[in-house]
Formats: structure tokens, sequence, C-alpha cells
């Protein structure tokens, strides 16, 4: 660096900077601070203290044990999808009276496992109510129950993370809910527990709450009527977090609590009843949590301006021309960097945005505008399109906002890259909490049959 040039400003994430990790660490590299895990668990407490309450983390969002860990150690409890996060759990300490296993098609042995473990099952349908019964019956034990519910509600998201709309895979239909109760009440080896809906993901607008928390209550209402007294309802995840700081405020679990409440609390009055309320957040505690840090292998700077479309010059007959200034339109300049969709596949699989910052140049000016892709050899592993950052370099770092949730637990070895490391960090202190995989791991599991041996 010459003298008198500024040394360009570093990120710092959970009080450490992040330029020295991905030197210490190596990229690609999740890190994730601590502190914000904890403030937001308690967020969510604070906001429902009015009623009895638990919160379950949903761990399909983040699977890493260290953090899982932390959220035991607030006391959280758990929505499980597998026998392998319903593994994850156990081993993370979050108690077995804490911990739902949902899912739309649970295997027999999965089935077994959660009897076995004394954990509830989320019963997703009639044929699955049936088998846990014969389950339960040849274990010579009880399966507590909650049954899930298709609310047919429809918040404005994604529908690829919708849940709740009529016709989603999960659960029963709202109207064949309370039949399928009584029939549950006769079957042997069922202890009905409690009530169960997820209406989606990234919800912004809380008002779908009130109305799939009405919806829930007047279910509740009905089992009441009919001599069925339940112990727990669980009304799912999915509040959102603002991913585009400074087009989307995202609600609060105070907000959450907003839409809920009023609806909850004036059901058990009026009933005279008390149920436990559980919540299954996921992404809006670990959302926030993460960032991924990740080197530039590449800078591809294009030498065209493309009429119209971006893609438009690779068209035929499309007329372009050198670029001569900065303009919006410009052609795609590429950074590409070694991170792609095998680490973070919202971008490619929801469109999701995710803020991107150039690590080791926070305050340098944003003068040109960049597409920011992954190393795959997909033309869609696309993490950041066009967005105006400081002039990149190969071998600066860039860092992915918000990805602590749905981020390396949907990562994959795909086009034989090991996933990387994970690290934790609090109030300055640095923890590894997953190493990196090697080669090894690519082929860990995998058998060449001895007349193909070399
Ligand atoms: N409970 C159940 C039954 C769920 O299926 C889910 C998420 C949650 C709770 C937690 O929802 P959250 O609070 O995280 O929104 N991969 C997608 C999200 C899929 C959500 C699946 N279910 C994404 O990256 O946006």
């Amino acid at each position: 660096m010459s003298q008198g040039e500024e040394q360009s400003a570093h990120l710092v994430f959970g009080g450490v900077d992040v330029v020295e990790l991905a030197e210490r660490y190596g990229t690609p590299l999740y890190i994730t601070d601590e502190s914000i895990i904890r403030a937001n668990f308690r967020k969510y407490k604070t906001a429902f203290k009015a009623v009895e309450n638990d919160i379950y983390f949903a761990v399909k969002a983040n699977g890493n044990l260290a953090i899982l860990r932390i959220l035991a150690s607030e006391g959280a409890g758990a929505d499980v999808f597998s026998g392998g996060e319903l593994h994850l759990v156990k081993l993370a300490g979050i108690p077995l009276e804490k911990i739902l296993f949902n899912g739309n098609s649970k295997s027999e042995e999965e089935l077994r496992t959660a009897v076995e473990s004394q954990v509830r099952v989320s019963v997703d349908s009639l044929d699955e109510l049936e088998t846990l019964s014969a389950v339960a019956g040849e274990m010579g034990k009880e399966a507590e129950i909650a049954i899930r519910v298709n609310p047919d509600v429809s918040p404005q998201v994604n529908p690829k993370i919708a849940t709740g709309l009529r016709e989603s895979k999960f659960g029963i239909p709202y109207y064949e809910i309370l039949s399928t109760y009584e029939e549950a009440a006769k079957l042997p080896n069922i202890a009905i527990k409690g009530i169960h809906c997820h209406i989606g993901s990234q919800i912004l607008d809380v008002s779908v709450y009130r109305e799939a928390t009405e919806k829930m209550m007047n279910l509740v209402e009905g089992l009441h009527g009919r001599g069925i007294e339940l112990e727990f309802v669980d009304l799912g995840g999915g509040l959102g977090i603002s991913y585009q700081k400074e087009k989307e405020r995202a609600p609060t679990p105070k907000d959450l609590a907003g839409a809920i409440l009023p609806v909850f609390e004036a059901k058990l009055n009026s009933l005279g009843i008390t149920p436990k309320l559980i919540l299954e957040p996921g992404r809006s505690l670990v959302g926030p949590a993460s960032i991924l840090v990740s080197k530039v292998n590449a800078v591809k700077l294009s030498p065209y301006r493309a009429c119209g479309d971006m893609g438009g010059a690779h068209d035929a007959g499309a007329r372009a021309e050198p670029v001569t200034g900065q303009s919006p339109t410009a052609s795609r300049n590429f950074v590409a960097i070694d991170a792609g969709f095998n680490l973070l596949i919202r971008p490619v699989m929801y469109d999701a945005y995710h803020e991107v910052v150039v690590a080791n140049k926070l305050n340098e000016p944003a003068s040109e505008l960049y597409t920011v892709v992954g190393p795959i050899c997909e033309s869609g592993d696309i993490i950041a399109r066009d967005r105006m950052l400081p002039e990149v370099k190969r071998g600066d770092l860039v860092a992915i906002l918000d990805v602590g949730a749905y981020g390396f637990s949907m990562g994959s070895q795909y086009n034989g890259r090991p996933r990387c490391a994970e690290v934790l960090v609090c109030d300055g202190s640095v923890d590894l909490i997953r190493s990196e995989e090697s080669v090894e791991d690519l082929i860990r599991n995998q058998v060449i049959p001895e007349r193909l041996k070399l």
C-alpha cells in the first residue's frame, strides 16, 4: 500500500475482522454470530410472554450442532422433519418433550424412532395416523400426536415456500380435521396432544397469521365441543426477515404476537382452556446471524453494451457496442467467486435476494455494476445480479449477508466441491464449528465393485 493511501475498511462481524477470518480459515467460509441468535430467540420469548409458550427451532434452517446447542441453552425446542434431524437435536440436548416430529412422508422406521424416543408426532395424513397406531401397537407404546392442518390460507410468498395453500402437499384439509381427530380418538395406542399448522415461509405481512390463528382456534373450539382437549396449539414458523434492507421491513416477533395473541387469548378465555402456544421459527432466529465469505477468483469485464436486454448481445441480430462510460444497462461484468449454489442455493432456487458487500473494501464507493456468480458449471449459478459495488479485483472478498437460514443446510457437493468450514463468532471470540470437507469426503460411502477396480 502506497504511503498516504487510506487502508480499506474491513467488514467486522461479531466483533471479528472478516478479512482476518478468511485468511485464517480460508474461503468460502460461513461465519455465524452467536449473539444475534440469542437476541433473536429472546425477542420471541419477550413478545409471547403473556401466554405459556415454547419456541421450537425449525432445524431444517440450520442443523449445525453448535448452533443447536446455543438454542438449546436458551430453552428452545425443535421442529424436526426427519430421523436425521431428530438425531441432531437429541445430540444437542434439546429435551424430548420439546420436540415435534413433522413431515408429510415419514417412513415406518422414522415413526418407530419417534415413538421409541417418546417425541410427539405431527400426523400429516389419515394413512400415516393408521400406520403410527399400528407401529406404536407393535412396540407396546403410545404415540403422542398433533394433527397437521392445512388451513387454506395464502400468504404472499414465493409459491415454493407457501405450505398452507389448499393445493399444498402438507397437512389434512381444514374441513376434514374434526373427523380425523374423532378417528384418532378411536385408534389404539394414539394419544391426542395438540394441533399444528405452518402456513409458509418468509412471510412479511403478519395479517395471514391472524387468519390462520382464527381458523386453528375454531378447530380447537370444535374439538373442545367434542370432548377433545389439547395440550398445545402449534402455529408453525414462517416470519420473514429483511433481505433487502432498503426495500423490506420485516415484521418482528412482537408484530407476530400482535397478530396471534388477541385471537389466541380470546378463545382460551371464552372456552376456559389453557393449551400451550408453540411456534416454530427457523429463518427469523438464524437467518440474519450468518454471512458467507467468498474469494474473488476472477473478474470478467464486459466490453459490450447490449441494447435492451442484458443478454441480448448474444442474440442473433442484436446490436452490441463497446461500453464507453458507466451505464446502468451495461452488459454483465462478472465477479466470479468461490461459492456458488453448492453453498447457497436460495438465489437460484427462489430468485432470492441476498445483499453482498466487498468485505475488504467497505469504505470504497460503489462505482461499478457487477453480477456475482459462483464456480458451478451452470449458467444459472448466479448469486447476486446487477449490484453496484466498489471496483472489484481478483483476491477481494465478497460477503453474502443473511445466509444463516437455509444456507449451509441446503448445501451440496455438486461439481465435486467439498463443503466449506463454519466458524462461530461472539463478541470478538472465534470458534471453528465445522471443518471444511476434503476430497476424501467426496468419495465417502462410494464403492467400486471388485470387477471395476483398477
Ligand atoms: N415449521 C414447519 C413445519 C416448516 O415446514 C418450516 C419451514 C418451518 C417451521 C420454519 O419456517 P421459517 O420460520 O424458517 O420460515 N428453503 C426455503 C424455506 C423452506 C421452508 C420450509 N419449511 C428458503 O430458503 O426460503
